[in-house]
């Protein structure tokens, strides 16, 4: 008998992020526009993207630290706003990019990296060996983030957060849906897309661009909200955690998180994980994975994020106690399953059904 849900404003007050956080997820999750990749089917036989080789047909500075790459093909699958594309980078590295060109054009994919300079070499990768002439391989689109069907939506964009949104703008302010954005950002100068915005604003006074600090409280923009309006952020897990915690009651965003979220756990010691179904047992020594180590064996093992916030690499797991690390699984998901790019081992070895 599942217990009382306490509003999300109830749990703020609990100063946890986590258990916001999680209490969000268990409500997104429970519906289609957050699903995480099913564990009935074995790898082997869980339907694949194709891998496609692209061309890098511009690279351009869209704003401070931002690029835009422009990534040609033919016939290439269609998407929707909302979706992403993971890119093999020159290391092997992959990152997942929103996609934020026009889902008409077959043609090309088009996303929008911004360069973090401590972080840990994806979007470097990106803005130094991605230039226009280069090739590169690209995965999906995939979409975990879809437009919600509701007669008015609020958009909140945090930083490149607004790639995701952008797309779905457009496609509102096609269909005559009432929107309205909040976009958030450091300083205008490294906010892309801010002219494209003016311009399907149209001097309506639909976008409150917020830069910088003296920021104006989200409760006041989130007062009036009408009922039925779908509210869809990304950006940064503070900004989430901010709108989940203004929103008026029985108001639950639809989000894509755009930065890790991954739980302190216990000290990182070797264990051993057991692939039962392939009859391999693999070592994940304590500077490494168990994605890593698994992958070293099953190669086609699917994984994105690497950071514990994508569920593309959930395993079932069937024997062990797992140390979680991430804040994406609810507690039901973790009692039978783990996130290999951040969770290990309690107790020196784990058996999975892989
Ligand atoms: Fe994204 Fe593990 S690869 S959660």
């Amino acid at each position: 008998m599942p217990g009382p849900r306490l509003p999300l404003a109830a749990l703020a007050a609990t100063g946890s992020a986590l258990l916001v956080r999680r209490a969000l997820r268990r409500r997104i999750g429970a519906s289609p526009l957050w699903p995480l990749p099913a564990l009935e089917e074995p790898v082997s036989g869980r339907p694949r993207s194709r891998a496609l080789r692209l061309l890098v047909t511009r690279h351009e500075r869209i704003a401070d630290g931002v690029v835009l790459l422009r990534l040609e093909g033919a016939a290439l699958p269609g998407w929707e706003p909302g979706a992403h594309l993971d890119l093999v980078l020159p290391s092997g590295r992959v990152r997942s990019y929103s996609l934020c060109g026009d889902p008409a054009d077959r043609t090309a994919y088009t996303v929008a990296v911004r360069l973090v300079a401590d972080g840990r070499g994806g979007s470097r990768e990106a803005h130094e060996l991605l230039r226009a002439g280069s090739e590169v391989e690209v995965r999906g689109p995939r979409n975990r983030f879809p437009l919600a069907d509701a007669p008015e939506h609020l958009l909140v964009a945090g930083g490149i957060g607004i790639t995701p949104l952008l797309p779905m703008l457009r496609a509102l302010d096609a269909a005559g849906t009432p929107w309205r954005l909040l976009y958030r950002g450091r300083g205008r100068a490294s906010m892309p897309f801010l002219d494209e915005i003016g311009r399907l604003d149209a001097g309506r006074g639909r976008v409150t661009v917020s830069d910088g600090p003296g920021r104006p409280p989200l409760e006041a923009l989130f007062r009036d909200i009408a009922p039925g309006t779908a509210v869809q952020v990304c950006g940064p897990a503070g900004l989430m955690d901010a709108v989940a915690r203004a929103l008026p009651a029985g108001c639950a965003p639809h989000r894509e998180r755009f930065t890790a979220s991954v739980e302190p756990g216990g000290e990182d010691t070797e264990f051993e994980v057991e692939l039962r179904r392939s009859g391999r047992t693999v070592r994940v020594p304590a500077d490494s994975t168990a994605l890593a180590a698994v992958r070293a064996v099953l190669p086609d093992t699917p994984y994105s994020c690497e950071q514990g916030f994508c569920g593309t690499c959930r395993q079932r797991v069937l024997e062990g106690r797992v140390d979680h690390r991430d804040t994406l699984l609810t507690d039901a998901e973790r009692a039978g399953s783990m996130l290999l790019c951040v969770s290990r081992a309690r107790g020196g070895r784990l058996a999975l059904d892989l």
